[in-house]
């Protein structure tokens, strides 16, 4: 494979755009990427992320490419993959499609390939995301280091040991940007409860979630000595602590993550 490997994207909506964005945005070549859409419309979307290739050509694409991604919805996998078996059997696959092993594409190949799963989240738009990664037992340190540099154009790449624990990382980080919605959303209705004004009450509830997630990440300290430090004893954020408590969050949120556990591996025996 050579230095700067030639990538396809095969199917250029959201994530697929988001990922060639991040890699043009930190220097990735253009005339390295191809981008693939059905439609004229996803099409111009594509050409609009830059100087890179576009076609409908998902044949033409995979063969000229070392690197495939797959960024299809995942019931569309199957299907495409079967119609471009051949050419797929000898390039690095990554397939960012929720749901949808690594076992099913490769039979699907029907030879040995070196594929890489993903499951990134939205805020890989913003170049903010946090993807999981699982690179099967055909992959090399050079597929593995090709994978993560794709990744990190969007955001933090953490590996996998076992291909499983893609399913617990689709309930934290996968679906985890809805969690923070919803708790926002409430801290933006109780703010109204209280009285304030609608729009007050989200300026200051999207301020607090953004600083306090800056500082989570940008300070070094964990997340308890963080709380410690604003929780004075007998102090007002105590008494909403022990509020929560009280009320068991912490049973609320596990229970809530293992059932979106339980859903993505209920979901990924319908893709197989
Ligand atoms: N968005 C996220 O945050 C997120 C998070 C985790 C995982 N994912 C995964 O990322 C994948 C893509 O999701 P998305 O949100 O980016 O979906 P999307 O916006 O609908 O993008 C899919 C693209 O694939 C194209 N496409 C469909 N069939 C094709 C074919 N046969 N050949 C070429 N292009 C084809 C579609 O364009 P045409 O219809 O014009 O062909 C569309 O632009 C999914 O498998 C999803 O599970 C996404």
């Amino acid at each position: 494979m050579s230095h700067t490997p030639s990538i396809a994207f095969i199917g250029t909506g959201n994530m697929a755009g988001s990922i060639i964005g991040g890699l043009l945005a930190e220097g990735y070549p253009a005339n390295k990427i191809t981008a693939t859409a059905r439609s004229e419309g996803n099409q111009a979307r594509a050409r609009a992320l830059g100087d890179i290739q576009v076609s409908d050509n998902n044949g033409e694409a995979i063969a000229a490419a070392d690197v495939v991604v797959l960024a299809v919805k995942p019931q569309m996998l199957k299907d495409l993959v079967l119609e471009h078996a051949d050419a797929l059997a000898n390039k690095l696959i990554i397939s960012v499609a929720a749901g949808v092993t690594a076992g099913s594409i490769e039979n699907w190949v029907g030879h040995d390939c070196a594929i890489v799963r993903c499951m990134p989240n939205t805020p890989s738009q913003l170049r903010a995301g946090a993807s999981g990664l699982f690179a099967n037992a055909h992959c090399d340190e050079q597929h593995r280091a090709i994978a993560d540099r794709i990744m990190a154009a969007v955001g933090i790449v953490v590996w996998c040991q076992q291909e499983d624990e893609l399913h617990a990382v689709t309930a934290v980080s996968g679906s985890g940007p809805a969690y923070v919605f919803l708790f926002t959303q409430c801290m933006i209705d109780a703010g109204e409860a209280c009285g304030l004004s609608r729009d007050t009450a989200e300026q200051l509830a999207l301020q607090t979630v953004l600083g306090a997630a800056r500082m989570a990440s940008e300070t070094g300290v964990d997340v308890v000595e963080l709380r410690r430090r604003v929780t004075s004893p007998n102090g007002v954020t105590e008494r909403a602590i022990q509020s929560f408590e009280a009320d068991e969050l912490a049973a609320i949120v596990t229970k809530a993550m293992r059932t979106a556990m339980a859903r993505s591996q209920e979901m990924s025996t319908l893709f197989s």
